[in-house]
């Protein structure tokens, strides 16, 4: 039985559709392909995890270019991981204030030490900036650029500081899947070590909550493997890779 809260708070969810209250609101333009394909996951041995993630993985690859992805949890995981494969304890990582604090915070979580650098009028990280740091401070191991709200970094530049200082280079892409920048996709980590991307449903597309890392380097996706939670395809994933 409904009693009446219960009535009254469905009322006001089912209202909340159609007022202005767009934080995990989502929608598709394709139910019925939506219905398949998470019906048949439901219907299926692994409610996660399973090989239907395998086949995201395949499919952002495809998409960004990049050669190697690994789905996780959400954004945050994706960021926590990347930062304790990249990063030492105690390195100064030259970061973006302008962000979610999951983009720093994933700095602390692996013992290194976050230095914010100033943004430019187009909300991204300065990166003329963060050479005039890299130039004063031989220390700075590493950058975690946003590109925010689906603006791309300047990608040329980027390639330079990396080549130039040898610092390795994150690209938080949380809100920037599709994003290009001269027909660099965003993820395909051309010019940086890692990418990272958020599938919370504010983000471009959705898989309820969900992140995923992308990268080039077959050192850095089998240091990542192990670091994603155990699981049976993870497992499997892993003893293909070795065997
Ligand atoms: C720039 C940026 N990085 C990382 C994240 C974290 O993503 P998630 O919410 O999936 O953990 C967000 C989330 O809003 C974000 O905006």
């Amino acid at each position: 039985m409904i009693g009446g809260y219960q009535k009254r708070n469905f009322w006001k969810w089912l209202r909340s559709f159609y007022k202005n209250e767009p934080y995990s609101l989502w929608k598709t333009n394709n139910w019925k392909r939506w219905f398949r394909n998470s019906s048949y996951t439901l219907k299926s041995d692994f409610l996660t995890t399973g090989p239907k993630i395998k086949e995201f993985e395949d499919a952002i690859c495809k998409y960004t270019g990049a050669k190697y992805s690994i789905a996780v949890s959400n954004g945050t995981a994706a960021l926590h991981l990347a930062s304790l494969v990249l990063l030492n304890k105690n390195d100064k990582v030259l970061t973006t204030p302008n962000s979610f604090l999951a983009t720093s915070n994933s700095i602390l979580y692996a013992g290194a030490k976050p230095i914010f650098v100033d943004i430019t009028n187009d909300g991204l990280i300065d990166l003329d900036l963060c050479e005039e740091y890299l130039k004063k401070d031989s220390s700075i191991k590493a950058i975690y650029a946003v590109s925010f709200s689906g603006k791309m970094l300047n990608q040329e530049k980027l390639k330079y500081l990396k080549d130039t200082y040898n610092i390795k280079i994150l690209e938080d892409n949380a809100h920037s899947i599709g994003a290009t920048f001269n027909n660099i996709k965003a993820g395909n980590c051309a010019n940086s070590d890692m990418s990272i991307f958020s599938f919370h449903p504010v983000k471009h597309i959705t898989t309820g909550e969900g992140g995923a890392i992308t990268t080039n380097f077959k050192k850095y996706y089998e240091k990542l493997l192990p670091k994603k939670p155990k699981n049976y395809w993870g497992r499997n994933l892993l003893w293909f890779e070795k065997n």
